[in-house]
This record gives structure tokens, C-alpha cells and sequence, in this order.
């Protein structure tokens, strides 16, 4: 028989790591890809070792990223009894010292940190909770991220994990769980922001009894790195949100289906799975319950198109990830014929928060049309590049110039490049009046999309990024249905040639007239493609006809411009 919550959490506090516990200082650090890319490997490696060669008795273990990527590698400290204490941009040559002074000395190395994590210590060091970048989060889904260890399920119980489940399963009805998620209002995260609850109520009403989870982790879209970060942050969350949903729906087998590039997350997420059926969490009569659940990774090739639900079931079923037509759909007829709920990794990884503090609670934060929280992935020319959970209604201001910190030498920003390749721009006049809301950012005709947003500063050129946009878009059509695999290159072609200070004068008109044609497109990747060169249009037109009719490029950008002899670029050189 497989333990009840109550063994699990107290083997779990016996044996985790969690800071605080055992009178020991405990050591982590960043070891999401962000951390990865900045050399956290090779400084977990250095801590190792000096922690022996100094003798140190010390718990050292990795945790996600907390969402400030500008700071990474980031190693944090927590002595006993004191407030954590993060440490900014460490490298090797920097841990024999930080191990000497800050684990263990008297000197809590100002120099090194970023900040403390509570009343902090030291005048010295500012407390965390008071920078601009944390004060606005309202921290639901990421709550454990950058604190948890990914890798061991038991520290993730420590902290409160499987409670939310273990709750569900004993307390609730299934459709009480539906309920609670109907109550919060959550709308869907991968794009298209409908409602979860429905989407559920939908699949609990078709017949099983085989019936399938599905968790898109595919993430495509060079912008967004939010699904990646929780999968490599905390993937109990979002296994957790899919135990739930297949309860909730009476499904069988949940798939977690992440691109076959991202390694961590694959890693992570196949980590956590094996954990739980190893603590009785996954599989046959789940902690002791009448409930059984299956959970597996699946796998893509490198296709943007294959995170289209449709497209993603054919390539879980080891066919080309091409869009399916739709009805049915998948509540109706899913993978492998079976009903199907599809959601994306954020979507599920509020789920457990909502059963544990009731969907009322969810739905006192964020906006009147958009609940809780969004997870905002800033890059581009921003100072702080980074991945924040804030509450939707938060004006766009403020999660640029407060939260992001601006563009960095103190340009002014531009644009703001939102909801991925199939969104569109929203020019830095309008971000005064609109705040992060899916409703009111569609108003403007950009979109919040899956969270990612790219800051273009005074520098930027929109026929550059549009340029690049829409050659992204020509390349990931699956050529399925041909008013996009044409249209897609038709439009590329000619945001190319006005690049290249080759444009025709009835170019946008032309590049705009296809928008009928691709509304006609099977999936959304066609009929939003448009969206990128309306909304530059719109908002952008005089730099634009600058391009076609001066064969100027403003900013400076387009490389090809300089060989047309314009003045205003001379000496500017391609910043690109
Ligand atoms: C071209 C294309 C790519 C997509 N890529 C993703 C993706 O990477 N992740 C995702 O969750 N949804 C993606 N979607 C949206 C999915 O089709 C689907 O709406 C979503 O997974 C549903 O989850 P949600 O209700 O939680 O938002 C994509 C859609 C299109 C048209
Ligand atoms: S719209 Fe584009 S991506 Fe979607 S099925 Fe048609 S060709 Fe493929």
C-alpha cells in the first residue's frame, strides 16, 4: 500500500533539506539554465570542494531560478538563525573567499551580495523584499522557485507540496475540484487565455475510460522561458496541477510534452516523475486513495508548430507535428482517439495553489477580466532581464521602468514586442495607459500571449524586428494548408526587401491585403501571422515608409541601408 501524506511529509522533514532545519548554514545555488549558461556548474563543483578543504559542515544543494537571470550565478547562504543572504554573479575563483567569509566568518561579503531575504544583517546589504523587482510579485505558481530543490521530491513535500492533492483526493469530489477552478477564473496560459475550468468541465463530461492529460511544454517562441523555468525550477508544482487535473476529469495517463532541446526541464520533470512513483504519488491508488494516474515525458522534434494542441498530439503519436483540423476537438477526440485535456505548464502549475487556498482566493488578485498572475519574461534592451510573476492589472509602466529597471545607459524605451512572433508591438505611448491584462492588450492589438516581452529602446529599428519575426514565422509553418505556407514567405519576402532598402512603394498594402487569406488558415500560426506587420503599421508607419520610400533606416539598424547613402546613418555602424 503506498504511504499516506502524513508518512510522506514526515519522512520528508526528517530527511529534507529544507534552510533552517538541522542547525546547519545551507548552501544553494541557481542551477536553472540561466544559471547554467552563467557557469553555475562549475561554481556548485568549486563549492564542493572548498567546502571540504575548509571543513565546513554545510548543506549544499541546487534550487531553480528565482527569476533575477541578470544576477545569475547566484549562490545563496542562509546561517543559522539569520536571513538568507543572495550572492550575485559568483564565480569559481570567488568561493574559496565566499565559503572562508560569508558561510562561516565574521564578514558577510557586502561586496558580493545582491541582497538578504528578510531585516537584513548588515546595513550593508539591502533587503530583497523591498527591490522594486520583487515588491510588485505576487508569487503563486513561481512560490518555490529558486528555493526548492528540483531534484528531490521530499524537499518539495517539506514545503507544503502534495498537501493540495492529498486534499483534494480525501475531501473533495472530483467536481468540487472543477469548481474551485471555475471559481478562480484562471484562463488558459499558452496563448489563448481560455477558460480552464470549462476546458476541464468539457473533458469530465466525455466518456472514459481511458482519458489523457496533456501539459504543453513546448515552448518554442524565443521570448518566453517561463515554462522552461518552472519545469527546471520547481517540477512538482506542475506535476502536482496535472495529478490534479486527471482527477478532477477522471483522466488516466498525464503527458508532459517538452521540446527535445530542453534538456533541463526533460531531465527535471522525468526526475520528479520517477520520484513520485517511487513515493506512491503517481500510479496505482495515489497515497493511499481509490485514484490511479500515469504520468510520462513526451518528447518533440523542433517545430514551433508542434506546441498547436492538435500538432502536438500527432507528434506524441510519432507522426509529423502538423495542426489536426478541429471539431472534433480534444475533449471529444484526443490523442490516440481518446478525450484530452490540453493546458500549458504555467496553467497547471497554479492549479494546487487554487485547490489548497480555494478559487475566491485566486480570484481576489489581478483584474477584473484577467485573475491572479502573469509570469513576465523581460529581454530585449531592458536592465533587468529577468522572469517575474505579477498580478495582471499592474500598469505596463511599471513592469518596465519599476520591475525590469528600463533600458539600459537611460534610452528611452521604444516598443514593447509582445505575445511571442504570432504577437504583435505596443508602442511606449500606449504602455502609459494600458496595464498587463489579456483583454486590454488585445485592445491595442498586441497580446500577453504566453508572458514574453521584448523591450525595443530609441535604438531599435521595428523594420529589423519585424523583419525577423516574420522570417521566424515563414520558416515554422508546417506547410500543412496553403494560405499559410504561402503567405507566411510572401509576407517575409517583402518585410525583407524593405530591410534591404528594397521596398516597393504598395509593399504593407500588399503585405496587409494577405490578412483575409490567412484568417482562412487552419491554425492559429496562419491567422495570426499578420499580426506582427499590422500592428508595426499601425503604430510605426512613418518609420517604416521611411524605409520604402527614403530608403532610410531612423534608427541605424538595417545593415543594407548604409550602401543607400543615407546621412542619418553615417558613423552609426550596424549595432546589431
Ligand atoms: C503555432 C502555435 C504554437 C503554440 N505553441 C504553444 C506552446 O508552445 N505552448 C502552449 O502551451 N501553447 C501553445 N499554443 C497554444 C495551444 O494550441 C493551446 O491553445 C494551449 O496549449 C492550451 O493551453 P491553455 O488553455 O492552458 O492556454 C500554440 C498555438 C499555436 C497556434
Ligand atoms: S496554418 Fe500554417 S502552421 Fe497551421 S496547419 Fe496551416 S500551414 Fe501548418
Amino acid at each position: 500500500m503506498p504511504s499516506t501524506y502524513d508518512e510522506l511529509k514526515r519522512r520528508a522533514l526528517a530527511e529534507a533539506q529544507v534552510a533552517g532545519l538541522g542547525g546547519r548554514p545551507v548552501i544553494t545555488v541557481g542551477m536553472g539554465i540561466c544559471g547554467v549558461s552563467a557557469g553555475a556548474r562549475e561554481v556548485y563543483a568549486a563549492l564542493q570542494d572548498e567546502l571540504k578543504k575548509q571543513g565546513v559542515d554545510a548543506v549544499l544543494h541546487p534550487v531553480g531560478c528565482v527569476g533575477f537571470c541578470y544576477a545569475e550565478t547566484l549562490v545563496d547562504i542562509a546561517r543559522p538563525g539569520q536571513p538568507r543572504i543572495s550572492y550575485k554573479n559568483i564565480t569559481p575563483e570567488r568561493v574559496p573567499e565566499l565559503v572562508r567569509d560569508a558561510v562561516t566568518g565574521a564578514n558577510l561579503r557586502s561586496d558580493l551580495a545582491l541582497g538578504a531575504w528578510g531585516a537584513s544583517p548588515s546595513p550593508a546589504i539591502p533587503n530583497i523584499h523591498e527591490f522594486p523587482e520583487w515588491k510588485h510579485q505576487v508569487r503563486i505558481a513561481t512560490r518555490n522557485c529558486g528555493v526548492v530543490d528540483p531534484e528531490n521530491t521530499l524537499d518539495y513535500i517539506a514545503r507544503g507540496g502534495y498537501a493540495a492533492l492529498n486534499k483534494a483526493l480525501f475531501d473533495m469530489k472530483p467536481d468540487q475540484v472543477i469548481d474551485e477552478v471555475i471559481k478562480s477564473n484562471l484562463r488558459g496560459r499558452g496563448g489563448a487565455a481560455f477558460p480552464t475550468g470549462q476546458k476541464w468541465k468539457f473533458l469530465a463530461g466525455s466518456p472514459g475510460p481511458v482519458k489523457y492529460i496533456l501539459c504543453n511544454g513546448e515552448e518554442g517562441d524565443a521570448g518566453a522561458f517561463n515554462d522552461k523555468a518552472l519545469l527546471e525550477s520547481d517540477p512538482n508544482t506542475v506535476l502536482e496541477g496535472i495529478i490534479l487535473a486527471g482527477y478532477a476529469t477522471r483522466a488516466t495517463k498525464g503527458y508532459i510534452f517538452i521540446r527535445c532541446e530542453h534538456w533541463l526541464p526533460i531531465q527535471r520533470a522525468r526526475r520528479a516523475i520517477k520520484q513520485a512513483y517511487d513515493l506512491g504519488i503517481l500510479g496505482k491508488n495515489i497515497m493511499g486513495s481509490e485514484f490511479s494516474f500515469d504520468a510520462a515525458v513526451a518528447q518533440t522534434g523542433e517545430s514551433y508548430v508542434s506546441g498547436e494542441e492538435t500538432a502536438l498530439m500527432e507528434a506524441i503519436e510519432g507522426r509529423r507535428a502538423m495542426p489536426r483540423p478541429r471539431p472534433p476537438f480534444p475533449a471529444a477526440v484526443g490523442l490516440w482517439g481518446k478525450p484530452s485535456n490540453i493546458n500549458n505548464v504555467k496553467t497547471y502549475s497554479y492549479v494546487p495553489e487554487i485547490v489548497a487556498r480555494g478559487g475566491a482566493w485566486y480570484a481576489s488578485v489581478g483584474s477584473e477580466r484577467s485573475k491572479g498572475t502573469g509570469l513576465v519574461c523581460l529581454s530585449g534592451d531592458i536592465r533587468k532581464p529577468g522572469l517575474y510573476e505579477l498580478p495582471f492589472g499592474l500598469p505596463l509602466t511599471a513592469v518596465i521602468r519599476d520591475v525590469g529597471g528600463g533600458c539600459p545607459d537611460g534610452k528611452k524605451v521604444k516598443f514593447l514586442q509582445t505575445g511571442g512572433p504570432l504577437g504583435g508591438f505596443l508602442p511606449a505611448s500606449l504602455m502609459e495607459k494600458t496595464p498587463m491584462d489579456f483583454d486590454a492588450m488585445n485592445a491595442t492589438g498586441a497580446m500577453f500571449g504566453s508572458g514574453g516581452i521584448i523591450v525595443g529602446s530609441e535604438d531599435a529599428c521595428v523594420v529589423d524586428v519585424t523583419r525577423v519575426l516574420t522570417e521566424f514565422n515563414a520558416d515554422e509553418s508546417c506547410g500543412k494548408c496553403f494560405p499559410c505556407r504561402l503567405g507566411t514567405h510572401h509576407i517575409n519576402q517583402i518585410m525583407s526587401r524593405i530591410a534591404e532598402g528594397k521596398g516597393r512603394p504598395q509593399d504593407m498594402q500588399t503585405a496587409l491585403g494577405l490578412a483575409p487569406s490567412l484568417a482562412a488558415s487552419l491554425c492559429a500560426h496562419g491567422q495570426l501571422a499578420t499580426n506582427p506587420i499590422r500592428t508595426a503599421y499601425q503604430y510605426f508607419k512613418d518609420e517604416i515608409e521611411a524605409h520604402i520610400k527614403e530608403r532610410r533606416c531612423p534608427a541605424g539598424r538595417c545593415a543594407a541601408m548604409r550602401s543607400h547613402g543615407s546621412g542619418a546613418l553615417a558613423g552609426a555602424g550596424n549595432k546589431r
